[in-house]
């Protein structure tokens, strides 16, 4: 059985033990002969790295483990990068939250001006793994999961057409997860959906259990009483500010009866709500600061000092499970079912063939085949054609240094009321984004 060689980018993310815990728990199906970290904050990563070290020392010591700062040293001798970067930190993202809020539009990661930022930030830099990995180890896989997929997709589509990339988000295999729950199966894989959309930014259209019975009118009634909140605290995404989003899944319901919609459209159906519930100076980011990092860092520290992960609170999740799912489908050719963010060609039929959609794709050893998932009602497509076009604005304004370009992508989200407001916004933005932004003319 092929044993592979696993490089995670971003190694001083929040997330990488958990990763590093699936990978082991996984070793029976998904062997790996070595794990390597890399990233550009030797110091942030080296903590997690030294807890992680003696989790694999004590779980799998034959599998060899190193990190570094260096490209060539990480990037050499891998069949999978698996990426997880946030340029510009939570310092960053706190601002991508902030500004936005204090013109009254949404303030948020990945959706509306925050998004924007953000994706302005991260296209360079990922452009960047990909030429290392083509570089060091030309056969490799790049598996993205770093911010905000949707422009993110798009920028590697562009700038780097024929590579080996896979973009890929948490959010719907995690919600499936709660549906499934909800109705009393035990996980999201004794259902087959499927699903249009763009990342964060999409709907459930049919939902089956393997023997083809429809579970979406069951779905639906759980959506229907209590959105995506559950009675368990299994699962991501449990924290207060996110059981808001959870809830929202109900008013998506009341909008669109006919398919269950991913919580991300709450942004920009449900905006105003959203700009008025908000805390304004204290936002996800702060609550991530105080809370998820904190924990990471602490029960890192807790690991080395006792030199032992025996006790460990570091778990494997969806998250980890989902990106070593895919790994395992292109290395032995599972032929796996699994959402993916690809270009859409035909795949959404009354869509543009240029778009890169969030579709169910089949996953083999020679890469992924999309399904067709048909024509789609006016209201999706109207909203994705706007979204799209807000997307493919931002990495056009990135190629080419244009401010107008930039200020059109944000004038086009849904969630921003004029292009005066959007500009404004813009231009808090640059200030701060300068040092990750080209200049924009
Ligand atoms: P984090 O800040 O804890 O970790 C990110 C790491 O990336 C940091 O250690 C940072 O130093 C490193 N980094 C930043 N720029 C880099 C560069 N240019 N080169 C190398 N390393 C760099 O963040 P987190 O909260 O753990 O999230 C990590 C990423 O995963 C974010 O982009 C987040 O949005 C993304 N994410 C995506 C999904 C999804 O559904 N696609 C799900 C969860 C998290
Ligand atoms: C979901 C999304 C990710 C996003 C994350 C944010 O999992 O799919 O794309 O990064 O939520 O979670 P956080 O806890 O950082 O707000
Ligand atoms: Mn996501």
């Amino acid at each position: 059985m092929k044993k592979s060689s696993i490089l995670i980018a971003g190694g001083g993310s929040t997330y990488t033990a958990g990763i590093v815990v699936m990978l082991l728990e996984a070793k029976e199906t998904f062997p790996v002969r070595q794990i390597k970290f890399y990233d550009n904050d030797k110091e942030r990563q080296q903590k997690v790295a030294e807890a992680c070290e003696i989790i694999i020392r004590e779980r799998a010591p034959e599998v060899a483990f190193s990190y570094t700062t260096d490209p060539e040293e990480a990037f050499t001798d891998v069949d999978f990068v698996m990426a997880q970067l946030r340029v510009g930190k939570y310092a960053l993202r706190e601002q991508d939250e902030k500004i936005p809020f204090k013109h009254g539009v949404v303030g948020q990661e990945t959706c509306g001006p925050g998004g924007i930022a953000y994706g302005l930030r991260s296209i360079g830099p990922i452009i960047e793994l990909i030429d290392f990995m083509e570089r060091y180890s030309p056969d490799a896989w790049l598996l993205n999961y770093s911010n905000p997929a949707a422009i993110v997709a798009e920028g590697t589509r562009r700038l780097r057409p024929d590579s080996k990339v896979i973009n890929i988000c948490d959010m719907p295999i995690c919600l499936e997860d709660i549906m499934a729950r909800a109705i009393g199966l035990k996980n999201r894989k004794e259902m087959e959906v499927r699903y249009f959309g763009l990342n964060h930014f999409g709907w459930w259209t049919s939902i089956q259990d393997h023997a083809g019975n429809d579970l979406m009118p069951k779905i639906k009634a759980h959506v229907a009483k209590q959105g995506y909140t559950e009675n368990t605290p299994a699962g991501q995404h449990k924290e207060e500010s996110w059981l808001e989003a959870m809830r929202a899944g109900k008013e998506l319901l009341e909008i669109e009866p006919a398919f269950l919609s991913n919580t991300y459209l709450k942004y920009y159906l449900m905006a105003d709500e959203t700009v008025e519930h908000a805390n304004k100076s204290y936002t996800r980011a702060n609550e991530i600061i105080d809370g998820r990092e904190k924990e990471v860092f602490s029960e890192c520290e807790r690991v080395v000092q006792q030199n032992s992960a025996k006790d460990t609170t570091f778990h494997s999740n969806e998250h980890a499970s989902f990106i070593v799912d895919l790994a395992r489908a292109l290395t032995f050719n599972t032929k796996e079912r699994m959402l993916l963010i690809t270009e859409n060609n035909g795949s959404i039929e009354n869509f543009a063939s240029d778009a890169m959609v969030e579709v169910p794709c089949i996953v083999g050893k020679n890469g992924f085949e999309p399904l067709t998932m048909g024509k789609i009602p006016t209201f999706q497509k109207g909203m994705m054609e706007q979204q799209v076009a807000s997307e493919k604005l931002a990495v056009e304004g990135w190629m080419e240094g244009s401010y107008q370009k930039v200020w059109q992508s944000i004038t086009l989200n849904k969630t921003v009321p004029s292009a005066k407001v959007a500009k404004e916004i813009l231009d808090d933005l640059i200030e701060v984004n300068k040092p990750y932004w080209p200049e924009l003319k």
